[in-house]
């Protein structure tokens, strides 16, 4: 079991009482204080990323800037977190631009991508000055050009386009392929860009692509790189606009399980600003400044899910479940798109695996299955189950099915854990209903 502690934040380790120790804490004893299911972040895990984005790109790309993809959870202790550390963000409704406004994060370093938004988040977006709002379509072009114009505001933009190219992960997230709800396909790019160019009340500043997420490899990223820069370099030529700036989105995969291991975020960079630098040299370019979106690689192994077990059902000849007090409604992601994830008993990390058994959730749906046949050593109710890699995409997504309660949140660092997010009252689950 010590094995898979390389999937957990990376100081955790194992005490005397073979317990799991992160950032400082016994896993066992944060159960006992904050109650399970308790999602835990480990501060030096979270810091570390944006130390390591920022200096892996940068020392590549001077002129590039690491925005922190909101979508993957965001709160205000996280938002606070990313400012200190020089992050910008990326926020995709008006909900998330609340949030991290309500953090007092500087707004000029706020970017809003999304496929839909509504006229009064633009509007939002326009009052409170984001630092480029990220056209999606040429129907929200208009709308920004409509809507800037009558308020007096002159955003700085964005254009995201779909590269075309297949990300090669699982279709629930891929974003970058042609027949995708995001973005503007490249036949229609010429016309996005003319009309932004023309539009008084636009800043066109530069183009956007996210090709999707979870992506294990540098190739779909280093052939969606060639296709934009070719097509700013025609647009460049046959409507004189030059390409100021240039997001390669997010989607850096993770290490979930132990035999799917990824690309550290040195190769990404390497990959990635190798081929902006070639590419703009062999089209001419002006090397733009260059962004990043890292969500998932940003969040993901920071925060580690505590559950209890309860009921251990036999079913002879067939499996084992075990049952814990959590599932689909705090991690929706094995139901959803087939996530794997791997788990610890965190108060018998010294003993053999000698079982294999089934976690599932604790709601009324049999797809509520945390991991399939895993060894881990023979669990009781009581017993402490740790699920690693569940900082991103995990609570953004947590619902309150079955009349669940959401889980709380602490920070760990150096030995103390303070509540970064409290646990829902039974009081919350009725607080917006109306009579
Ligand atoms: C526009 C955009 N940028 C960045 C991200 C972050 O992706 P990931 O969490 O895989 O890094 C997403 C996620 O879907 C996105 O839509």
């Amino acid at each position: 079991m010590e094995s898979r502690l390389k999937l957990f934040p990376p100081a955790s380790a194992v005490n005397d009482s073979g317990h799991l120790v992160i950032g400082g804490c016994d896993s066992v004893e944060l159960a006992a204080e904050f109650g399970t299911p308790l999602y835990v972040f480990d501060e030096q895990t979270l810091r570390g990323k944006c130390a390591e984005f920022l200096g892996e790109f940068t020392r590549r790309y001077a002129d590039a800037a690491v925005l922190y993809s909101c979508k993957a959870f965001i709160n205000k202790a996280l938002a606070q977190l990313f400012m200190e550390e020089g992050l910008g963000l990326d926020v995709v409704s008006g909900g998330e631009l609340s949030i991290v406004r309500s953090a007092g994060f500087s707004m000029d370093r706020v970017y809003f991508p999304g496929n839909n938004k509504s006229a009064e988040e633009i509007k939002l977006a326009l009052e409170l000055g984001v630092g480029r709002i990220v056209v999606d379509n040429l129907q929200e072009l208009s709308l920004l050009e409509q809507l800037a114009g009558e308020e007096g505001h002159t955003p700085d933009i964005w254009l995201r386009l779909t590269p075309g190219v297949d990300p090669h992960t699982h279709r629930h997230i891929a974003t970058g392929n042609v027949d995708s709800k995001f973005g503007i396909p490249l036949v229609l790019g010429e016309e996005a860009v003319t009309t932004a160019m023309s539009a008084s009340a636009l800043n066109l500043h530069g183009l956007h692509f996210h090709i999707g997420s979870q992506i294990a490899e540098t190739g779909p990223y280093e052939q969606a790189i060639e296709i934009i820069l070719k097509f700013a370099a025609d647009m460049g030529q046959k409507h004189g606009f030059g390409l100021k700036e240039l997001s390669l989105g997010g989607g850096f995969a993770i290490q979930y399980t132990l035999d799917s291991p990824v690309p550290p975020v040195s190769a990404y960079a390497e990959a990635l600003t190798s081929s902006v630098i070639g590419g703009c040299q062999k089209l001419g370019l002006a090397q733009p400044r260059l962004f990043i979106e890292p969500g998932r690689a940003m969040v993901g192994q920071a925060g580690v899910a505590l559950y209890t077990a309860g009921v251990v059902k036999d079913i002879p000849g067939v499996r084992r479940y075990v049952s814990v007090d959590g599932g689909i409604a705090d991690n929706i992601r094995p139901a959803l798109y087939q996530a794997k994830f791997e788990a610890v008993v965190a108060n018998r990390m010294k003993e053999k695996e000698a079982d294999k058994v089934t976690i599932a959730g604790r709601f009324c749906e049999s797809g509520d299955t945390l991991i399939w046949d895993i060894a881990l050593p023979p669990v009781s109710a009581g017993d402490i189950i740790a699920v690693p890699d569940c900082g991103a995409y995990c609570l953004p997504m947590a619902s309150n099915y079955n009349a669940s309660l959401k889980p709380a949140i602490v920070m760990v660092k150096e030995g103390k854990a303070r509540l970064i997010r409290r646990r829902q009252t039974l009081d919350d689950l009725t607080r917006c209903d109306l009579v």
